[in-house]
């Protein structure tokens, strides 16, 4: 395996992903990891990824430069590169010449990293420092019209550096450089796969949690039903799902499910219907904060009080994914609090004193795919976009009552149904409508309508942190209109979100 130290690269998941595309097994660490925990991973190399600092900052990310005495091959990528080189004693400056886009670089040995990558080829820069003095023991390896040090080694003790980055796929050759830096200098053996890791995963959960009952919040959702499967394969029946329907479901969903999750999935499942419980609470609510607040707690209520009836469960499992740790370290500070705070069992395992179970810890939502896959999981769950906790609430905007429900659902059912015939489906990462509060004026069968209004959403993203509105194709877009006015009474007007995420949300609550 090997050890990605995160100094806050935006392109810090890519590393681990190309990394693994390589097959070899990967983990991100953060720098202040002390070196015995490092050491006792067993990493055969360790990349120090890039980040937006400069190492003369105050506060600019260390870590120990007692690492790079390990005799572990270390590859540098630009903040990276630029630590590696200062922690052995040689210089980085800010330089009049930043760099930022594509840059022709020119090697000089194919060697190394290099090895069989052409003599010039293009590379992404990002950068405002640079090296200006080498450490002793290292070598320029290529260069740039702005810098002659644009990678840089030194053999003899396997450390390496980058100052452009190679996991983006602006740099072309660059993934060839990281299975260079894996196979050829770390020595590290390909055989790094889903079937794999799906083989190990399950005979640790099997270890840590020996002959205890698990129980796990099923929704439905990829990750949920791959982590059940994974832990139904190590555990079987110690494991019990709960399914709540919180009547938020789009339009037969929760019936759907229950029958999909029957036929595919052997495991014990309880099935909750507390529709009425969560919508009467809902009544007269329009803070969209309030909506979120309530649905969670209720949704806590009613998990404390079913998971109570499974005597001896001492293990809570979760489908959290990496980019949901990532984004609540960043949002707390600190490893203990890595539940997305908007996660709907968040505060369970506290309040329940529950141990946690997440084995989907390090991979994100492709991988998951991949994983169900290759554990046996069905296409239809498999390829499901991402449906929020709090359902329908927070896409009826303003007060949620059954007249709204019921327009929001069958609205949603048309456009589930025409992006799935249009085979745009499985290739964008959510599509939904939204009902807005207000009306508008229309005519039908020349009469004067004043009627909802509906939002399309349609995003591409990789992992939710970001996300691009969707270039649907008008013809797509218009049949979807077409459709839903004709077809669903209450709504005249239908529109289309063409906002990104950031400075937007994916949900507009
Ligand atoms: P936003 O709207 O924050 O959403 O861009 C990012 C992703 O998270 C989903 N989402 C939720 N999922 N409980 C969930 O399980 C929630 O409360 C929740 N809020 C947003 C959203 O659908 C998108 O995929």
């Amino acid at each position: 395996m090997v050890v990605v130290i995160d100094f806050g690269s935006q392109y810090n998941q890519l590393i681990a992903r190309r990394v693994r595309e390589c097959h070899v097994y990967c983990q991100i660490e953060s720098p202040s990891a002390d070196i015995d925990t490092i050491q006792s991973l067993n990493p055969e190399g360790i990349i120090l990824s890039g980040g937006p600092a400069s190492i003369y900052e105050k506060n600019s990310p260390t870590i120990d430069p007692a690492i790079f005495n390990l005799g572990i091959p270390i590859l540098g990528i630009c903040y990276g590169m630029q630590f590696m080189i200062h922690a052995l004693g040689g210089k980085v400056e800010k330089t009049a010449k930043r760099e930022y886009g594509f840059a022709e670089l020119a090697i000089k040995k194919p060697t190394g990293l290099f090895d069989r990558i052409e003599q010039t080829t293009t590379c992404w820069m990002s950068h405002g420092d640079s090296i200006v003095e080498l450490p002793p023991g290292f070598v320029a390896t290529a260069s740039t019209e702005n810098t002659d040090l644009a990678a840089v080694a030194n053999p003899h003790q396997r450390l390496y550096g980058l100052q452009f980055h190679p996991e983006v796929h602006h740099t072309p050759k660059g993934k060839r450089m990281l299975k260079n830096f894996l196979v050829n200098i770390c020595g590290c053996k390909q055989n790094w796969t889903m079937k794999a890791f799906a083989k190990e995963t399950v005979s640790k959960i099997r270890e840590s949690v020996a002959d205890k009952k698990v129980i796990l919040g099923l929704s439905g959702g990829v990750d949920s039903s791959v982590t059940a499967l994974l832990i139904h394969k190590a555990i079987g029946k110690n494991l019990t799902c709960i399914f709540i329907d919180n009547g938020l479901l789009r339009l037969n969903e929760a019936d759907r499910m229950k029958k999909l999750l029957k036929q595919h999935l052997d495991i014990n499942i309880r099935f909750i219907n507390a529709g009425k419980q969560f919508l009467s609470a809902l009544a007269g609510v329009n803070d969209p904060e309030k909506k979120r607040k309530i649905i969670g707690k209720i949704f806590m209520d009613i998990f404390e009080a079913e998971a109570q009836k499974i005597e001896g469960a001492e293990f809570l499992a979760q489908g959290t994914l990496y980019p949901d740790i990532i984004e609540s370290r960043s949002a707390f500070g600190g490893p203990t609090s890595i539940i997305k705070s908007h996660h709907n069992v968040g505060g369970l395992p506290k309040k329940m004193k529950l141990k946690l179970v997440e084995p989907l810890q390090f991979l994100f939502k492709d991988e998951v795919r991949k994983l169900g896959k290759a554990i046996g999981l069905p296409e239809e769950l498999v390829w499901r976009q991402p449906f929020p906790g709090p359902g329908l609430a927070i896409r009826i905007i303003g007060e949620i009552n059954q007249r709204r429900l019921s327009i929001l659902r069958n609205v949603d059912a048309i456009l589930l149904e025409e992006i799935k015939a249009s085979g745009y489906y499985k290739r964008l990462w959510q599509s939904f409508a939204v009902l807005l509060p207000v009306k508008s004026v229309g005519v039908m069968g020349d009469k004067r309508t004043y009627e909802n209004i509906i939002a399309i959403r349609a995003v591409t993203s990789k992992d939710a942190m970001t996300a691009d509105w969707a270039r649907l194709p008008y013809k797509i877009l218009g049949q979807i209109s077409n459709r839903i006015i004709n077809e669903v009474k209450g709504v005249n007007r239908v529109v289309y979100d063409i906002s990104s995420k950031p400075p937007s949300t994916i949900e507009w609550e």
